[in-house]
């Protein structure tokens, strides 16, 4: 079992890679950020408090977080594969919240420079259905249908220049502080999000695996 914690700036390619990453790992691939979008699409108390938060770019609450973590982290295929987190935690509270309540092997700085990040969420689409990414300069096959479960792929609610500025300005206050937290722990590892997403995946796998060795 491998337990990954993937960070990077909005838009650096955390969901991109963290599909590549769980199927490489055969760990599940835990998105916060898609599963409050899953719960709001089903309109459960928790999804219709996060609809707010999320469409105005803001971060829920920790002790929310922290409750919809917990609950997943105790689920069977974790406790039997593993995770890979993509956007928790995010605030150096959950951070310290996390490793209170699981060990973790590895966590990753998907490095990306704010100008690139803010191109890649401008043509970013996604599948209504099953949350799988698109851009515009990668569609899916035909008419904007997703090509996994023939869902409408669509353009983020929260990817408006004001809720992306308001994104990139609380990770810069809220996130960065966590992924320091993680490098005074030896579990950090940084690496370049720039290039194409097989090359990205390729360096991805080779820095954890590294790390996972020395670790071993
Ligand atoms: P979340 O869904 O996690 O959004 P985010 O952090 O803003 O991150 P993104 O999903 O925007 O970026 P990404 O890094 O996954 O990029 P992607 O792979 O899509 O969270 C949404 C909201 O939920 C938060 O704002 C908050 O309200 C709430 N929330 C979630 N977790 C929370 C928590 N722990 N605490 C409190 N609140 C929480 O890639 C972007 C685009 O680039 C795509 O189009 C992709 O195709 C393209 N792309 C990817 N890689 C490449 C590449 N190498 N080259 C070219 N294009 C690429
Ligand atoms: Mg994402």
């Amino acid at each position: 079992m491998v337990r990954l914690v993937v960070f990077g700036r909005q838009g650096a390619g955390k969901g991109t890679q963290s599909a590549r990453l769980a199927a490489h790992f055969g760990a599940p691939h835990i998105s916060t950020g898609d599963m409050l979008r899953e719960a709001a699409a089903a309109g459960t108390p928790i999804g219709l408090e996060a609809k707010g938060y999320m469409d105005a770019g803001r971060l829920l609450p920790d002790e929310v977080m922290l409750g919809v973590i917990e609950e997943r982290l105790a689920q069977p295929d974790v406790l039997e594969r593993g995770f890979l987190l993509d956007g928790f935690p995010r605030t150096l509270g959950q951070a310290e919240a996390l490793l209170g309540i699981t060990e973790v092997d590895v966590a990753v700085n998907l490095e990306v420079p704010e100008d690139v990040v803010i191109e890649r969420i401008s043509s970013r689409r996604v599948c209504q259905g099953c949350g799988r990414i698109y851009s515009v300069a990668e569609p899916p096959s035909r008419n904007w249908t997703c090509d996994t479960c023939g869902g409408e792929v669509l353009q983020r609610p929260d990817d408006t220049p004001d809720a992306v500025a308001a994104r990139l300005a609380a990770y810069q206050a809220e996130t960065i502080p966590a992924v320091h937290w993680f490098d005074t722990k030896g579990l950090l590892v940084t690496v370049d999000g720039v290039g194409t997403p097989d090359d990205v995946a390729e360096r991805l796998i080779a820095a954890v695996e590294a790390r996972l060795a020395e670790r071993r």
